[in-house]
């Protein structure tokens, strides 16, 4: 067994929760990741002195643990080798690609493979050099699976969590991997195994009683060795308070204003913010909407669709096929419906700070988010968050984690096209009073179950697993 460090709670992820910036001196710094993950994780962190271990993107190599805001992070290196077969290669086009429903063709290469254990078990060595006695350690997401069997045959003393950010395919997808035995069995090895829904943690456990051969019952899986392994749902959530407040601000608003000056104060703004992934089903939406156009149902005088792309993964071929997909379709919309100063779409194909997106929530009366398959969708809890006026529709894909919480959306399968035209505009017509009560009943779902209850119940289940193992994580002193 490996000698144990010092701190009582270890994050291991992919990504650390700050990104690297060049401060105006020149000088290399770090600026916390507009993601929501460090919103939720930070405050048991401080509670508990733990530390963060993970890769802060690029390729610099000689990169020192660190402090920022009174965190304690670790980076990890990259090589460019890794970030081509472990990153681009295995995680984000076999992976990621099978687990949403094989939306585009995974790809499966042993190279990729053999790079993603050597990485994992990079990371699983550094949280068993940093943890505590009987600490404990969360492991997120599908970069990461091989990670929790990996650190208990280092330390076995540790209580071990794991949690899927993105969805648990059917078995009848996850079968398709060559390596799929290994993966079950890298999550395995976390005493309590978190997914975004209850059909994850199914697909889960029936996989592991069919390829492993386990035991299970219910959400359980025993082992040979005694030990219980327990699947759950805990669907992630946003900073609901936090969102609220800048939404409120003097600020956002009257950025908010400016937007909608800026685009012409049409009577309507549809909103789209995504990562540009393949997922979303940004080209479909985007063409229900010009169609809508084209019909003479929405006219460009009144309204505009403001459609938000992140780059993402740009190395990628296909996300880098999907980029000129849409700018070659957002110029054809706008070439054949615009009129001067009036395009049908306005897109913008970079990333913004919080603030802005709070602004960009606030000036838009219909949200629309349409992906093919969403582990959750956070964009859409921010969209209700920042409406604290009970305005706004919001038309959501059956497909997103976000619609088993948000059943007053005008719910839509992205897959038809009619279906979400009809939808686009029952929200377009919709009174007052019908958005009041649907925006309403998703504000009190969305304020009640915010990021930090969704950090505790992980924890706490974790810790009740295995009650008689292991500290007692402290919850997190919340204001
Ligand atoms: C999803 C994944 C995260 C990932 C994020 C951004 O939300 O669940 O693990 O970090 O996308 O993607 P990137 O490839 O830039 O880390």
């Amino acid at each position: 067994m490996a000698s144990p460090g010092s701190a009582d709670l270890v994050i291991v992820a992919n990504r650390l929760p700050v990104d690297r910036v060049t401060d105006s001196d020149g000088t290399p710094g770090w600026r916390t990741s507009p993601g929501g993950l460090v919103t939720a994780i930070e405050p048991v962190m401080r509670a508990n002195d733990g530390t963060w271990i993970g890769w802060p993107g690029g390729t610099e190599q000689d990169l020192q643990p660190f402090e920022f805001d009174g965190l304690d992070l670790v980076p990890m290196a990259m090589s460019d080798e890794e970030i081509e077969n472990f990153y681009e290669g295995f995680s984000n086009a076999t992976l990621w690609p099978l687990y949403h429903d094989v939306v585009a063709k995974p790809a499966f290469h042993r190279e990729w493979w053999d790079c993603y254990v050597s990485v994992n078990r990079r990371f699983a060595e550094k949280a068993a050099e940093l943890a505590s006695e009987g600490a404990t350690v969360w492991v997120h997401d599908y970069q990461l699976q091989l990670v929790p069997q990996m650190l208990r045959d280092l330390r076995p003393d540790l209580r071990i969590g794991f949690y899927l950010h993105i969805p648990f395919p059917p078995a009848e997808l996850f079968q398709q991997l060559p390596w799929r035995r290994q993966i079950l069995e890298g999550l395995l090895g976390a005493d309590l195994v978190g997914f975004q829904l209850p059909g994850g943690a199914q697909n889960f456990v029936r996989l592991v009683r069919q390829r492993v051969g386990h035991k299970t019952h219910r959400d359980l899986v025993y082992l040979s060795d005694g030990r219980t392994v327990r699947a759950g749902a805990f669907p992630i959530s946003i900073d609901a308070a936090g969102f609220e407040e800048l939404a409120r601000s003097e600020a956002v608003e009257k950025r908010a204003a400016e937007i909608r000056e800026a685009l012409g104060n049409p009577r309507t703004i549809f909103l789209g913010i995504d990562r540009l992934d393949y997922t979303k089903g940004i080209y479909a939406r985007l063409r229900a909407y010009s169609e809508l156009v084209m019909d003479g149902h929405i006219d460009v005088e009144d309204a505009v669709f403001v459609q938000v792309a992140t780059p993402s993964r740009e190395r990628v071929q296909q996300y880098r096929i999907l980029r000129d997909d849409i700018d070659r379709l957002v110029g054809h919309i706008n070439g054949d419906l615009g009129k001067i100063g009036r395009p049908a779409i306005s897109y913008m194909h970079s990333s913004y700070p919080r603030e802005e997106m709070a602004a960009l929530y606030r000036a838009a009366d219909i949200m629309v988010v349409t992906p093919f398959r969403d582990g959750m969708n956070l964009v859409a809890k921010e969209y209700v968050a920042c409406r604290f006026e009970s305005d706004g529709a919001l038309v959501l894909s059956e497909f997103a984690g976000a619609a088993d919480e948000l059943r007053q959306a005008w719910l839509v399968n992205p897959y038809d096209i009619n279906g979400m035209k009809s939808a686009l505009l029952e929200a377009y017509g919709a009174n007052g009073r019908e958005l009041t009560r649907r925006m309403k009943a998703m504000r009190k779902q969305v304020i009640q179950h915010d990021v930090a209850a969704w950090a505790d119940s992980f924890l706490e289940e974790l810790a009740a697993v295995r009650p008689s193992h292991g500290k007692t994580v402290r919850p997190a002193k919340r204001p």
